[in-house]
């Protein structure tokens, strides 16, 4: 999709003769579950920027290290990693001037987003902030959502089921209601909020149908039922996935890695 918010609203303009700006997908973690355009856009495009916390490495460089060259220049968006500094926003505003300098100078940037950057991707803090003014194309990537249910080896969805994502921080009231009504449903951003989620599934009577997943496809990929989960370990990168929707066939599917092992050949 080439998109160039100002020429749509009539606000700011499309300069010409600059850099293109990539949103890019960069997949779950598995360096093969990215796209043939991105694994293009990461050889051609002479600037790469992407988030990185400040106490370690950037997931999403790492995923693409080994396709990236030492002449590339290097945009690491250094994200304060404590919840009451989020979002930074003088981090975005810093890192889009960066990233502007460059698209002035006529170099394309591809700016690195784990899984899909429009599926609560950070990638659109500069968007927001850089698509009026340069042409900006997303390319979409593999969701760690998608990747989690083929890890499980359970869909997420059939026919008329309404999928429900819960981010792991709203509180109890809210996640309660959602799971009372949901039918297919999946938690994001577990991490520290992992023991009041597992006990609020439980009130609901759903443990039995949730699967535990954390780093999806990567070497260290965990699958476990709900129960096994011990709570001081949960990484920032975990999922719960939720069936309790009208298709009976998947609701008695074993789960990859929980309960008896199931036919399906996890690949
Ligand atoms: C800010 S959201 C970003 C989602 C991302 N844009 C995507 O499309 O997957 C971060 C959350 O995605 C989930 N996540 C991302 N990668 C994951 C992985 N490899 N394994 C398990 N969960 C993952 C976790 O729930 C994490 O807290």
């Amino acid at each position: 999709m080439d998109i160039c918010q100002a020429a749509k609203s009539g606000i700011g303009e499309c300069r010409e003769m600059t850099g293109v700006l990539y949103g890019l997908g960069v997949g779950p973690g598995d360096p093969e579950l990215i796209t043939l355009k991105a694994h293009r856009l990461l050889k051609e495009c002479s600037v790469i920027a992407y988030p990185a916390p400040d106490d370690g490495q950037s997931f999403a460089r790492s995923i693409v290290a080994s396709y990236l060259k030492p002449e590339q220049v290097e945009i690491p968006i250094i994200i304060p990693m404590r919840a009451e500094r989020f979002p930074a926003q003088n981090v975005y505003d810093r890192a889009a001037q960066e990233i502007a300098s460059q698209l002035d100078a006529g170099n394309d940037v591809a700016v690195l987003c784990e899984g899909d950057p429009f599926f609560y991707g950070s990638f659109m803090y500069l968007f927001e902030r850089l698509s009026a003014h340069y042409t900006t194309q997303i390319v979409p990537g593999v969701s760690s959502l998608m990747a989690s249910a083929a890890a499980l080896g359970r869909p997420i969805a059939a026919r008329n089921d309404v999928l429900s994502v819960i981010p792991g921080p709203l509180d109890d009231d809210a996640i309660s209601r959602r799971l009372e009504r949901g039918e297919a449903i999946a938690f994001i951003k577990v991490g520290r909020h992992f023991e009041r989620i597992r006990q609020l599934i439980d009130k609901a009577g759903l443990t039995s149908s949730a699967g535990y997943l954390e780093r999806v496809s990567l070497g260290n990929e965990k699958i476990m039922a709900l129960e096994e989960v011990s709570a001081d370990e949960v990484p920032y990168f975990s999922i719960i996935l939720i069936y309790k929707g009208a298709e009976d066939w998947i609701g008695k599917l074993s789960m990859l890695g929980v309960g008896e092992p199931a036919d399906t050949v996890h690949v």
